[in-house]
């Protein structure tokens, strides 16, 4: 399956994908990496892999939808089945976004719908959840919103801090990519207003990441 990458920082969701790709577990082709920030280390460890990567920058264009038709005329350049949001950063334009319906998956340090947005490691700790957790989702126009294929829970625990949880929480979302993407590449997952089908049959929720596996009700399903 060949994928394209949006990233804006430091890129331990791309090197997991990379990782998983290189051991032979994960069957894609990275394509290329693309972002809004030129000096992010996501784009030099896409480089050192031998993969085309380039940042544009926001300040070149007139307003945040030329950018983002620049951005994604990159993108289409490779033809991808799957665009992956990973710590890409920038709000996207609606209409940039329901062009890839269906075709864009992004991964977010909350169990969604809880917590879309910035934060959320505070959020959770300021609600006393005792629970956190990650979820990759189909993306839509609404922000964080679409949805939910799959996600990661983790308890939290007395004395965390937000960068407690962060640490804790990142090895989790790289488990959980990398094993959303190789559902995406193995079956037909497809966003519906109703939630996420796979192979045409609707899910009753999200698929929970148990080791390295996703399972719904009935098992493992990949
Ligand atoms: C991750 O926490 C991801 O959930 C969020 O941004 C962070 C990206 O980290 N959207 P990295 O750049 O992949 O290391």
């Amino acid at each position: 399956m060949k994928v394209v990458v949006l990233a804006s920082g430091r890129g331990s969701n791309l090197a997991a994908l990379l990782a998983a790709r290189d051991a032979g577990t994960l069957p894609i082709d990275i394509a290329g990496v693309y972002g809004d920030k030129p000096a992010a280390p996501a784009l030099d460890l896409a480089r050192a892999a031998g993969i085309p990567a380039l940042a544009l920058r926001p300040k070149d264009y007139e307003d945040r939808l030329a950018f983002d038709r620049a951005l994604f005329a990159q993108v289409a350049r490779h033809e991808p089945r799957l665009v992956v949001c990973a710590g890409y950063m920038r709000i996207l334009s609606d209409d940039v976004v329901r062009a890839q319906h269906g075709r864009m998956i992004n991964i977010h340090p909350s169990l969604l719908p809880q917590y879309p947005g910035l934060h959320t490691h505070r959020r959770v700790l300021e609600a006393g959840d005792a629970v956190h957790g990650a979820s990759v989702h189909f993306v839509t126009t609404e922000l964080d919103g679409g949805p939910v294929i799959a996600r990661a829970r983790m308890p939290v625990q007395a004395g965390d801090d937000e960068a407690a949880l962060a640490a804790r929480l990142l090895p989790l979302e790289h488990r959980l990519l990398v094993a959303t993407v190789e559902l995406l590449a193995r079956r037909l997952a497809w966003p519906t207003p109703s939630g996420v089908t796979i192979d045409g049959r609707l899910l009753d929720a999200p698929l929970a990441l148990r080791g390295e596996q996703l399972h719904d009700a009935g098992g493992f399903v990949a």
